[in-house]
């Protein structure tokens, strides 16, 4: 079952991705680092274009248009494989008019990272989500480095580039890249008298009837959601890749937004850092050489919590990837007493104990169950809860208290209590049961009013005595 799944998946996904035939005989010699020979792929996305201003949405005026496009990553390069076999090259449906959108992203200088991930992300069961805007890069003649960002109007005549970019994210914590991409330039013989052109960007089209890109510049993390422990450390995932610009042209700044207040973490310019944060650190040579820009924090805290964004900047282009980073704590859950000696005539309570948990969602229960009984156990009405208690180090704790009423006669079976945990660390409540036991279990029946009679009486070291005989070292 679960193999056919698999098949069927992959079987759509062939439909998707259309690799050509071979490698290309010069591209051999670009594989320095790995023996496996590569082939080139096209890797066909359903996105959508977004674009800002008052677009009509039926009824209604909204602050955004999102239509229909194909994002084609043309040409990437991937360990080849037989599963590759069948695979041929992107070709555009038949029936596209001028109002489709097909983004062909070529082969430019700058590869896309990740395009494993994009490539097998059908096959492992994931969606990737894609969204493309316009882009607007920096001025190049930049004088005043820190100034604002200006934003060149629109490149609507024939000749001017115009920029995209799309965000592409594997779902289920997968990577995350996003892509900036500038418009080819398009000939008369690929484009009778330059008339065809896409109606809604007014761009021309390729011979192909698809808009000409090139990959400019791209940042990416494999890591987008990390869950961490108090005082751990911390590794954020940033990648970048681009053209040709220089390590003086390359800077990055690492940001932390939560509950509305942003502040900065760390800066990298001109080959140096600076942490704003301590114990944050980012191995600077790997900026320039590996084109990393991770982030390193140490004894990570609750108050590091929050939603990361990495801030590549290289040349005319910068780009970012968000990240979230969340302390997940599990409880610890402990019944108080473990074992509870029930009296014949005074209902007892039990203390449900559910300690140093993050995040604060928790959700308690207490259920009953009657021996021999094949029913699910029941939820118990009437429990009460302490509030919460937050410990020095931020994670919670609570507890919640059951009166467990006496046996209304002897012959009644004695029901196990359980105190049920959810929390968001936890795949399956976290269950602990209550071990009831009969205080006078041992002793002749008749004897049992007398008994009674005496603790009563000895108010204070009763309790204990007709505890004694099957509690010694569990009385406390
Ligand atoms: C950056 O380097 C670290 C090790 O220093 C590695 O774990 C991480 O995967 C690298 N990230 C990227 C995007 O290259």
């Amino acid at each position: 079952m679960k193999a056919l799944d698999l098949l069927l998946l992959c079987a759509l996904f062939s439909v998707k991705i259309l690799a050509m035939p071979a490698a290309k005989a010069e591209d051999q010699s670009d594989i320095t680092d790995t023996v496996q020979p590569t082939r080139a792929v096209d890797i066909v996305l359903s996105c959508f274009y977004i674009e800002e201003g008052g677009g009509h949405m039926g009824m209604f005026v909204s602050g955004f248009t999102r239509d229909p496009a194909t994002l084609v990553l043309h040409g990437i390069h991937v360990p080849d494989s037989e599963a590759l076999d069948s695979f041929t090259d992107y070709v555009p449906p038949p029936d596209a008019s001028d109002e489709t959108m097909i983004f062909e992203a070529l082969v430019s200088s700058v590869p896309v990272p990740e395009a494993e991930s994009l490539l097998h992300a059908d096959c492992n069961g994931q969606e990737i989500t894609c969204e493309i805007s316009r882009y607007y890069p920096q001025e190049v003649e930049e004088k005043d480095e820190n100034g604002p960002v200006t934003e060149e109007p629109a490149a609507e005549s024939d000749n001017e580039p115009a920029w995209f970019i799309s965000s592409l994210q594997v779902s289920g914590g997968g990577v995350s890249v996003t892509l900036v991409m500038k418009t080819q330039p398009i000939t008369k013989s690929e484009n009778e008298n330059l008339s065809r052109k896409q109606k809604k960007l007014d761009l021309l089209l390729g011979t192909m009837g698809t808009l000409l890109l090139s990959v400019e510049f791209a940042v990416y993390t494999r890591m987008p959601s990390i869950h961490t422990s108090i005082g751990q450390s911390v590794q954020l995932d940033c990648g970048f890749t681009e053209g040709n610009s220089t390590a003086e042209k390359i800077s990055v700044e690492w940001r932390l937004q939560h509950k509305g207040i942003g502040r900065r973490i760390y800066t990298y310019k001109d080959g140096e850092g600076i942490a704003d944060r301590p114990g944050t650190q980012m191995e600077l040579q790997n900026v320039i050489l590996k084109r990393n820009a991770s982030l390193f924090l140490s004894n990570f805290e609750i108050k590091d919590e929050g939603t990361y964004i990495c801030i590549v900047y290289a040349t005319r282009y910068h780009a970012q990837q968000v990240m979230q980073a969340l302390i997940m704590e599990p409880p610890h859950v402990q019944l108080i007493p473990s074992v509870l000696y029930l009296q014949p005539h005074a209902p007892m309570r039990a203390t449900c104990d559910i300690g140093h948990y993050y995040p604060l969602d928790v959700e308690v229960m207490w259920l009953k169950q009657l021996p021999g009984d094949e029913e699910k156990p029941t939820p118990v009405s009437g429990t009460s809860f302490s509030s919460h208690r937050q410990n020095r180090d931020g994670t919670y704790s609570v507890s919640s208290y059951i009166w467990i009423q006496p046996l209304s006669h002897s012959e009644e079976p004695i029901p196990t209590y359980m105190c049920q945990v959810a929390h968001i660390t936890l795949q399956e409540p976290s269950t602990v049961t209550l071990v009831i036991q009969m205080s006078e279990e041992s002793i002749p029946l008749g004897m049992l009013g007398l008994l009674a009679a005496a603790c009563l009486i000895m108010v204070g070291v009763g309790v204990l005595m007709c505890r004694a005989p099957k509690t010694k070292s569990k009385v406390q």
